[in-house]
This record gives structure tokens, sequence and C-alpha cells, in this order.
């Protein structure tokens, strides 16, 4: 009953066999860079190379970083346009010969932290947002998922707000932490201003280095830096491809 997680990035698709009852890979990853272009071709050749170098497993859950519905993903913010509309889950079951749940990268990440890392024991209303090449973001009432969220494309300051405040954002800018945390802090005052969550937990891979900005973010939300880091990713999507076999909701 072994479960394959594959989390496909913005710089590298990365998989392991999952142990979905502790919540830990139950071996080293393996990554191969994200092609580039990220077209379906190529992204799907990717995905079998991961998987190749693990046998045994009877299931596979994948992320994307876009809104899949039904296995179809629905959105192509930060990869090829290819993606619009594509069967992504048939595809990607055909060429690996088993089944396959596709589901969007922060609700993936979002359902690792709130099983087994930073929402532990957390009920009311958990918000996961990830700064990375996009913003992504993944809602949980009482540990259920509300997918899709795609709050990292609200408006702030007349702008996609990652395009403000991604990590890509003050990289690309080379803006210093104070600059970038005060974007950060606009961005998060105006999303609990629209829900009121109980916790932000921010991951994404500058949660590493939440030292360098959380104290310089003042807001009446309790934060706390995600903690599993790199494999939030692939145990969500294990957990997920687990749950789709009972038909049950992503839950946690
Ligand atoms: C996408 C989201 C995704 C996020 C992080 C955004 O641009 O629209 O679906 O979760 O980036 O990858």
């Amino acid at each position: 009953m072994a479960t394959l997680g594959i989390d496909i990035g913005g710089s590298g698709v990365k998989g392991a066999p999952v142990d979905t009852i502790g919540g830990d890979l139950l071996t080293e990853r393996f990554r191969v860079p994200t092609p580039q272009p990220s077209d379906v071709t190529s992204v799907v050749e990717a995905v079998a190379e991961v998987a190749a170098q693990f046998d045994d497993f009877d299931r596979v859950g994948i992320t994307f970083p876009g809104v899949v519905v039904d296995g179809v993903t629905r959105t192509a913010a930060n990869v090829d346009k290819s993606w619009l509309d594509a069967p992504a889950a048939e595809l990607f079951s055909q060429r690996l010969g088993k089944p396959v749940t596709v589901l969007n990268d922060a609700d993936a990440a979002g359902a690792a932290e709130v099983a087994f890392g930073a929402g532990h024991d957390q009920r009311g209303l958990i918000m996961m947002l990830t700064f990375g090449t996009g913003i992504g973001s993944a809602l949980f009432l009482d540990g259920v998922l509300i997918p899709n969220t795609e709050f990292g494309h609200l408006e702030l300051d007349g702008k996609d707000a990652e395009a403000r405040a991604s990590d890509r954002a003050r990289e690309a800018e080379d803006m210093s932490w104070e600059k970038w945390a005060g974007r950060v802090e606009d961005y998060l005052k105006h999303v609990e201003m629209l829900l009121s969550p109980r916790l932000f937990i921010i991951g994404g891979g500058v949660s590493k280095k939440s030292d360098k900005f959380f104290p310089l973010i003042d807001i009446r939300t309790p934060m706390v830096p995600a903690t599993l880091l790199n494999n939030a990713g692939i145990i969500g999507a294990a957990v997920a491809a687990e749950q789709a076999e009972t038909g049950s909701p992503v839950q946690v």
C-alpha cells in the first residue's frame, strides 16, 4: 500500500514514497529540474523520471502550481499555457500506469502542515500561504480543505499580489527584508480583513529565513513558519492520493 508523492515546483520536480501515518518521507527524495518550457509533455516526462526511481508503489499524488478541478488543470500562472484545461490526472496516470490524484501545490503543502506540522491540532479556520515563485494559498476549516482558493492573486496596490509580494518579486527587485516585509504585511492585513483566520502558516522556501522577516511584520493574526519545509508538498500529495481512493475530501 505504498504511496508516492511528487511535487511539481517552479525549479524542481521532487518525489519520494511517503509514510502517510507518520507524515514523513520513507526514503530520500529524488529531484530533477523542472523542464523549461514547462509544457505538458515535458513535465509528464519529468514526473515519470522521478517515479522511475522508486518501485513498488500503488498510487501517486502529484501537486500542480495552479487550480486543479477533478484532475483537470484550469490555470497556469507560472507554468506553460499548455496546462490550461489539460486532463492532468489522466495523462499522468496513463504514463505511470497507476491511479493518480492531482491537487494544487499550496493545498497539498497546507494539508501536510495541518496534519503533521505547524498547524497540528489547530481547529477553526487556518490559512497556509506559500511565498515562492507565486503566492499559494490553502484554507482549512476544522481540518477540511476548501480547495483552490487562489488568494495569491488578490489585488495589492493595484497589482496582482504575487507580483508584489512573492519571494520571486523580492529577488527580482532585489528588495531589502524591510521593504519586502512591508509588502507582505500589507498583503496579510488584506487577507485577515477578508477572512479572519485563526492562524497563518507561512511556507515556501523563504520560510526557512523567517527570523529575517517575521519580526518586521505586525498583524493581529498569529503567524508561524511551516515546519515540513521542502517536503510538505510531497507528503500532502500522498495523503490526498490515499483519501481520493475512499472518495473523501482532503481532511487532516
Ligand atoms: C498559482 C497558485 C499556486 C501558487 C504557488 C500561483 O500563481 O495561481 O495556484 O498555488 O502560484 O505555486
